[in-house]
């Protein structure tokens, strides 16, 4: 029997990702590649769309894949590459946006969010076609799983979207993806405002627990993360967002379940959950930050890594790329 075909991707927007990319994704991309045919990819290109230092760009981009190995992304059950290193995304991405509607990429609403915060004037067009390189990212590989966090459901759509036009427009060219989106771990808050994701462009860093921060520095972010109403550990997001935050945090981590955990609490205060939700946060993260470090000592190696992994997506890549230009009627 056949594998059924996971593919997703990560921006490399910043030194370090953040515990909602490991709970929210990275997390469902190790369980995944276990039994699945998995392609998993460092968005690059979709980072240019925030102006980054040429210096600062690469050295996060080999940040961002030793800690998706450091994470248990393994290059030898999956398919680890650089979107950069396979330029079939842009010339498909360029084919979906010929199919892409004006308005059904204005209502995107990561696009309406993050134009409306910088102004028309420095939004760049790549943030608006963004959505239409990510359909390329995922519909070149025929995926059936995309597993994603809860923010990515609209894009997977679109994509869907998209599929599904071409292929009743031009026959049958693209396997039909579906999100991957688990309930619990897909939206982390952040612990200063739990009522929001937690995100690489927050405005402060201090409710963003970083997979490369110091042990020290995440325990003090938990310690003093924003405290609810009342006295009791319980999961209810509506009164107690960032105890249920932690809750989540906690269960995913540490494998137990919240109803467990709850139990564990019971009668004791906000104060002895947060020193151990940091214990098992901090416990969970040191070993992966010590591996990723490691890793990023030896940069031969992990470009080596890289470069095969990019020569095994560009076989998908093209055989998807040769078959959509010549259904479209490009002559060969
Ligand atoms: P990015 O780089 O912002 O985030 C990577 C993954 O982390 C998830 N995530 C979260 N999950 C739970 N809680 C949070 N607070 C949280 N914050 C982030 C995201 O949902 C994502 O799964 N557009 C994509 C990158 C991309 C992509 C693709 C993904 C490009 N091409 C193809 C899948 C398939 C993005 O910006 O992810």
């Amino acid at each position: 029997m056949t594998r059924k075909r996971v593919l997703s991707g990560i921006q490399p927007t910043h030194d370090s990702f953040h515990l909602g990319n490991y709970l929210g994704a990275v997390k469902q991309w190790v369980e995944l590649q276990q039994d699945h045919d998995a392609f998993y990819c460092v968005v690059d290109l979709h980072a240019l769309t925030i102006e980054t230092d040429p210096a600062l760009l690469r050295k996060r981009t080999l940040a961002s894949a030793a800690q998706l190995i450091a994470l248990g992304v393994d290059p030898q059950k999956c398919t680890l590459f650089l979107q950069s290193h396979v330029p079939a995304h842009n010339q498909l991405a360029w084919i979906m946006e010929c199919l892409a509607g004006f308005g059904e990429a204005s209502r995107m609403t990561q696009f309406k969010d993050k134009s409306q915060k910088s102004g028309t004037d420095r939004t760049v067009v790549g943030l608006f076609t963004y959505p239409m390189l990510q359909a390329a990212d995922i519909l070149l590989y025929q995926p059936d799983l995309v597993p994603v966090g809860e923010d990515q459901r609209q894009h997977i759509e679109l994509t869907r979207d998209l599929a599904g036009r071409f292929n009743s427009r031009y026959g049958q060219t693209f396997q039909m993806p579906e999100a991957y989106i688990l309930k619990s771990g897909a939206k982390i808050n952040d612990l200063q405002d739990p009522t929001s994701k937690m995100s690489k462009s927050a405005e402060s860093m201090q409710g963003v627990i970083e997979i490369m921060d110091s042990p020290e520095a995440n325990a003090k972010k938990i310690k003093s993360s924003m405290t609810d109403t009342g006295r009791e550990v319980q999961f209810n997001e509506k009164q107690k967002p960032g105890i249920s935050n932690l809750l989540t945090i906690h269960s995913s981590l540490s494998g137990s379940s919240i109803p467990e955990i709850e139990k564990e609490f019971e009668g004791k205060g906000y104060g002895d959950f947060k020193s151990a939700v940091a214990e098992v946060v901090v416990e969970y993260l040191r070993p992966i930050r010590a591996r990723a470090l490691e890793l990023l000592e030896d940069e031969k190696s992990l470009l080596k890594i890289l470069h095969e992994g990019a020569d095994k997506a560009r076989v998908v890549a093209e055989k998807t790329l040769a078959d959509t230009y010549k259904n479209l009627g490009l002559a060969e």
